[in-house]
């Protein structure tokens, strides 16, 4: 897979790809990340990206021209799957898109700054518009990180353990059970003793009642799905 993201501030999104699953899947080869600073694509003196509102209003919006460019040049060295934008009024994240996404090419990050971009380049580049939650952020390079990591965890080869995205929490609408390591006995807390009988048919089943007692607790609106 290769993502490329485009941004001002491409200093906030470097290093999280240069530590643990991020930086083994890029070692591995099975992703390439690209970052495209905006600033590159402007062709005034001052570099700039972003202008007063027409109509007036406070904040500055994303300039169409720079994206254009830099996304036109983008489409004509390869194709794209979805040209995302990250904006919190976008559809909220969840483990379903992430599933759907991991399984693309290619993809491009715009990360909105200041009040957004122009509603032209949403309604004539953009494929899809992800929030990742009801909040603001100052711009949506840390939302982009955040689909990175959840898209990049589910490609087959990232995890060492193939199983284990499987199991997470939301895969199946459920969250995960509690897990445990040991010792079996700290300070008198004990683990449950299913756990350490070595009955796996015993022990699945005890997962799966506590994955749906959690879930009823914490997340009813999950069971209903
Ligand atoms: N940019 C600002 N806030 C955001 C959010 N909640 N999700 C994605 N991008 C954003």
């Amino acid at each position: 897979m290769r993502i490329d993201i485009i941004t001002v501030v491409p200093d906030i999104l470097k290093s999280p790809f240069e530590a643990s699953i991020m930086k083994r899947s890029i070692e591995k080869g099975l992703v390439e990340i690209h970052f495209h600073n905006l600033r590159d694509y402007t062709t005034d003196n001052y570099r700039q990206v972003d202008d007063y509102q027409f109509g007036g209003g406070a904040g500055m919006v994303m300039m169409i021209e720079p994206i254009d460019k830099c996304i036109s040049q983008l489409k004509s060295e390869r194709t794209y799957d979805e040209i995302i934008y990250m904006t919190p009024d976008g559809e909220t994240l969840n483990q379903s898109i992430a599933n759907q996404l991991s399984l693309k090419g290619n993809l491009i990050l715009l990360c909105g700054h200041y009040k957004g971009v122009d509603q032209r380049v949403r309604d004539h580049f953009i494929t899809k518009e992800i929030s990742i939650g009801d909040y603001v952020l100052s711009g949506g390079e840390l939302g982009a990180l955040i689909l990175c990591d959840a898209i990049i965890r589910l490609i087959p080869g990232v995890l060492g353990n193939e199983t284990s995205a499987l199991t997470d929490s939301f895969q199946d609408n459920l969250l995960a059970p509690p897990i445990y390591t040991r010792p079996a006995e700290y300070k008198g807390w004990k683990v449950p003793e299913v756990l350490t009988s070595g009955n796996f048919p015993k022990i699945e089943t005890w997962r799966e009642e506590q994955a749906y007692l959690r879930t009823k607790d914490r997340r009813p609106d999950l069971l209903k799905n």
